[in-house]
């Protein structure tokens, strides 16, 4: 991989030297077949041939946990070589056959544990495509196979993907970096009794057959390629969203996200038409490890946002929000990712205070720079200073090292910063002109550095911003803003008093407290004991709570202050609820003593099968 950066590097440069000698050069349009820059997270020689489609067609075995069949891949010879090089991981390759028919040549690279290997294909100049046979590993890492048991319905088993940052070549052989984009189509064979979705154009029923068919006609990255299975069923929520759930969960599922349809309707007001035709979400069962990912016209969403009280939202506005930030001007690489995700957080705010109102935004944000401060702590009390810059290094590295609030956070107040001196009025025209200009092309950070000094601020402005600081310095800039809320500061009274011991739990006045108040109060409270512990869970039974956001920030302290009787409850979310958000911070409290470390490992024996790879990657090593 090292000489193939290099020689991209090279090549890169050569082409952005040729592209701007000889173009006369729109500032205002992105790269598109030209060059893109070296992707360390990827074997593929994008730049020499480029995928431009893909055809699948597989079929589902739960029996053996596989996906079987092929993939179609399209090509653009941009330079008329002889190889094409995709990304794969443990997948076995029964064959491969070009658009003749004729066998091609090919031969699996080294493998590395988190790259995986380049698989090199012999083409000819005239290749128009290739067609590749191939069985998925029982252990691919996007792919998570679930037990009826880990199911609401507990009668069906369930697949589903999670194929960001570089898990596509885990059940796709493909160009497996962001910068590529593709379109795709694909017929999944299944048990008839289940139903098939994908990021792409969806039904609704299942079929008497158990083939399904999709086509996502926009160019998309192979990170937002995904694929569910399952006894799931459809309601509309209005004329272009609708949400798929197990029959048991669907009609709370409706309820909660009532707001998706106006969430789109605000979006387009702000920042132009939504692009992918449908908006819909699949709440799938509590193992999927994220809160929510981003596929085109299918969001996955974790069942911990039905929280019975419709507080949990905001998650839905993020995810929608990524339809332009991320599935229409995508981050070249990974190193870019604060583009992807700091520009969503901030476009998430600006749909959440138009729906909800300013207080609740404002709640929001200053939860998210709590949120941002401590991350910023950690990763400096670590010495991993350069991680907290927006633009990241993870060369030789998992991308997945990158997924940190610094890129969702520092990014967001970034792009606030730059709302504040430019106003809000010119930051809007800016940005829907970018996310038009730019749609369905990548970006990276320097050349958005470039299209906003040459698109919306004066040189003074520019000074004002010190943009150089937020990308390429540490922590967070002087002139970040202090997010202020007034309902945050009436619990911040509450929270005060207690933790001097002025007031007892039972006096706190809680009127109208929210999900949000609730957690902005459990992330303030300090020199707990045992007794105020008690006293908090006998007032507010903290530890019974259906709210898995506020079940974990209670169960930190409960791990801290040792308090024995949450501790069941605790095993509960630990085994039932595989979102890695959740995870990480309670195993990683309980690693710090011998006894819970034990307690701990014990849970884990059951609860490690129940996770997706992303999920027991990353608590393996936290409890090795
Ligand atoms: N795209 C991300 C999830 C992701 C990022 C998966 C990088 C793998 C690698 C998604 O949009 C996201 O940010 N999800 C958040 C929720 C959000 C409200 C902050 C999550 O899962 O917690
Ligand atoms: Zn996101």
């Amino acid at each position: 991989m090292w000489n193939q950066t290099i020689q991209f590097r090279t090549l890169a440069l050569t082409l952005v030297i040729f592209a701007v000698g000889c173009t006369s050069g729109d500032p205002d349009e992105a790269k598109d077949a030209s060059a893109l820059r070296a992707d360390a997270h990827s074997y593929a020689n994008f730049n020499d041939v480029r995928v431009k489609h893909i055809s699948l067609d597989l079929e589902v075995d739960f029996d053996k946990k596989v996906l079987t069949g092929s993939a179609t891949l399209d090509i653009d010879n941009i330079h008329n070589v002889n190889l094409l090089v995709l990304d794969v991981r443990k997948l076995s390759i029964h064959g491969i056959i070009d658009d003749d028919g004729d066998t091609a040549a090919f031969a699996l690279g080294e493998e590395s544990a988190v790259f995986g290997s380049p698989l090199n294909i012999t083409i000819q100049p005239e290749t128009k495509s290739v067609t590749v046979y191939y069985t998925t590993s029982p252990d691919a890492d996007a792919l998570q196979w679930l037990d009826p048991i880990q199911t609401l319905g507990k009668e069906y088993p369930f697949l589903f993907s999670q194929s960001q940052a570089i898990l596509a070549r885990t059940w796709v052989p493909c160009q497996d970096g962001p910068g590529v984009k593709f379109t795709y189509n694909a017929t999944i064979k299944t048990d008839p009794s289940l139903i098939a979705l994908m990021s792409a154009e969806n039904g609704t029923t299942k079929n008497t057959d158990g083939v399904y068919t999709f086509k996502m006609e926009q160019p998309i990255s192979s990170y937002l390629l995904a694929l569910t299975v399952g006894d799931l069923s459809f309601a509309s929520t209005g004329r272009n969203s609708g949400v798929y759930a197990e029959p048991a969960m669907l009609e709370k599922a409706v309820w909660e996200l009532n707001a998706m349809q106006s969430m789109i309707d605000s979006a387009e007001t702000l920042y132009g038409p939504y692009a992918w035709g449908r908006y819909d979400v699949v709440v799938l069962p509590p193992s999927f490890p994220f809160g929510g990912m981003e596929n085109p016209r299918l969001t996955f969403a974790t069942p911990t946002i039905i929280a019975g009280d419709r507080s949990l939202v905001a998650l839905i506005a993020h995810e929608l929000a990524h339809s332009w930030s991320g599935n229409l001007v995508t981050n070249e690489t990974w190193n870019d990712f604060w583009l992807n995700e700091g520009f969503t957080v901030y476009f998430e705010q600006r749909i959440m205070e138009k729906i909800f109102g300013k207080p609740y935004e404002n709640m929001l944000t200053k939860l998210g720079m709590g949120d941002l401060e401590r991350t910023l702590e950690e990763l400096e009390s670590e010495g991993k200073e350069a991680d907290t810059h927006l633009y990241l290094n993870l060369d030789g590295r998992d991308p997945d090292d990158g997924l940190t609030d610094v890129a969702y956070e520092k990014g967001r107040f970034f792009l606030q910063t730059v709302e504040t001196i430019v106003g809000r009025e010119r930051f809007d025209v800016f940005l829907k002109k970018y996310f038009t200009k730019n749609k369905f092309k990548t970006m990276d950070t320097e050349r958005f550095i470039d299209y906003l000094n040459t698109h919306l601020m004066s040189t003074e402005e520019q000074k004002q911003l010190n943009a150089n600081a937020w990308i390429y310095g540490p922590g967070l800039p002087d002139n970040a803003p202090t997010p202020n809320s007034t309902e945050l500061d009436r619990v911040e009274t509450a929270i005060a008093k207690f933790n001097n011991n002025r007031i007892q739990a039972d006096d706190i006045n809680t009127e109208g407290y929210t999900t949000h108040h609730w957690l902005y109060f459990l992330r303030g409270l300090k020199d707990l004991n045992l007794q105020k512990m008690k006293d908090l869970d006998a007032s507010f039974q903290f530890t019974e709570t259906g709210n898995c956001e506020i079940s974990c920030d209670w169960f930190k302290h409960c791990i801290d202050q040792d308090y024995i009787p949450a501790f069941p409850a605790m095993k509960a979310f630990l085994v039932n609820v595989g979102r890695r958000k959740f995870l990480t911070p309670l195993y990683t409290r309980l690693a710090e003593t011998d006894k819970n470390k034990k307690w701990a490992n014990a849970v884990y024996q059951d609860a490690r099968p129940r996770y997706h790879s992303v999920a027991y990657n990353t608590i393996d090593n936290i409890l090795k």
